[in-house]
């Protein structure tokens, strides 16, 4: 069942190209240029309406959330905030019946998760799932939702369904964007294009990235402390890649914006210190430039990731993974790739129970 991968984790990596596929098929319609999402068009009206967005989750799915933070807001114009659901819960929070929650959870039976909603749902929110178990918790109590179609995600370590998550964020930010007239038809086209063109983009990264990756990994297995860094989109995607690395390696990693580097975390850079650097072209890539400089100048050794034909991160780097570019919205989904694989290899290689790791459940249903 394992489909010849020696965990669930790794075939769950391998099945993105797949996953991201099915998650936008009968949705995304680039010839028709139009996203059919039932869920959201049947109530256009609550979602054009709304005050605020806030987006709730844990863990991997609250990391989907930040991104989806940046998408919606950046195409839809509606503010959002993205809360912890275990935070939002009890402290009392500020919520009217022009609110939109959208619940982010590929189990749909996570405990906070389930009953933060229930508290907005009381308070007259409209709740908006994204869970990937059909017909869970979560998913019965939401008055709509759209289901990621990653399929049964096995890994303890959420993959797949992360990046399901992140393509449904970016179909309803785009769709949002172009219902209320803040994404020109012209973007819109362009935007489309560039995420039907995502799978295809994952299977490079996949078959260009493997083997490279695991190299990388063994260089690190005694390694006891990481840090991740990215800027705008790519923020929570260091947060996840770190995340990852936590889990099933127990190396103790943290993700930070790159740009709160100097306050505070540059404190810990020396010869000793890996550094994953999320560095596409679009997005800040300047920025990051300078960032890279300056864990350089403290011997930090780094691990960019970056597009294609760069040179000026990669010359500066100890260790190099391409990807292809893509518009810098729907880079994380392509730049989590190469991280999973990383800590997978690097968990595989300190001889960790990757599929299962220690302490860890897949569906979270105790507060
Ligand atoms: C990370 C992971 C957890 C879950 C979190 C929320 O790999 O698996 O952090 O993301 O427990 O779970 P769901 O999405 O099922 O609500």
């Amino acid at each position: 069942e394992k489909g010849g991968y020696e965990h669930f984790m790794l075939k769950e990596i391998f099945e993105q190209p797949k996953s991201i596929h099915d998650t936008m098929r009968g949705r995304l319609i680039v010839e028709e240029g139009v996203i059919k999402m039932a869920g959201i068009w049947d109530h256009i009206e609550r979602f054009k309406n709304a005050n605020r967005i806030i987006i709730i989750a844990c863990g991997t799915s609250w990391h989907a959330g930040l991104i989806g933070e940046y998408l919606i807001e950046e195409y839809a114009r509606i503010p959002v905030e993205v809360e912890y659901a275990s935070e939002f819960r009890y402290r009392n929070p500020i919520i009217t019946d022009k609110d939109v929650v959208i619940a982010i959870s590929q189990s749909g039976e996570t405990a906070d998760t389930m009953a933060a909603l229930k508290l907005a749902k009381e308070r007259g929110a409209f709740i908006y799932g994204i869970c990937n178990v059909v017909d869970s918790s979560i998913a019965r109590i939401t008055d709509a939702g759209s289901y990621t179609h990653a399929g049964p995600e096995i890994g303890v370590a959420s993959t797949k369904a992360f990046t399901a998550q992140l393509t449904i964020l970016s179909l309803i930010a785009l769709k949002l964007g172009k219902h209320n007239g803040n994404l020109g038809n012209a973007e819109f086209m362009s935007l489309i294009a560039e995420l039907d063109a995502i799978p295809k983009k994952i299977e490079e990264v996949l078959s260009s990235t493997h083997e490279l990756v695991q190299n990388i990994a063994k260089d690190f297995i005694t390694t006891t402390n990481f840090l991740y860094l990215g800027r705008g989109y790519n923020y929570p995607a260091a947060l996840e890649g770190a995340l990852k690395l936590k889990e099933i390696s127990y190396i103790h990693a943290e993700g930070y914006p790159a740009a709160e580097m100097k306050h505070g975390p540059i404190a810990l850079i020396d010869e000793n210190m890996p550094i994953v650097i999320i560095a596409p072209r679009k997005g800040h890539y300047d920025k990051i430039v300078s960032n890279v400089q300056e864990i350089k100048a403290r011997k930090g050794k780094i691990i960019a990731v970056v597009n294609k034909g760069d040179t000026q991160v990669s010359e500066m780097s100890d260790y190099v993974i391409e990807i292809p570019q893509t518009s810098e919205c729907f880079s994380p989904i392509v730049a989590s790739v190469p991280l999973q694989l990383l800590a997978y290899y690097i968990a595989v290689y300190r001889g960790a129970n990757v599929d299962q790791p220690r302490n860890l459940a897949k569906s979270v249903t105790v507060e």
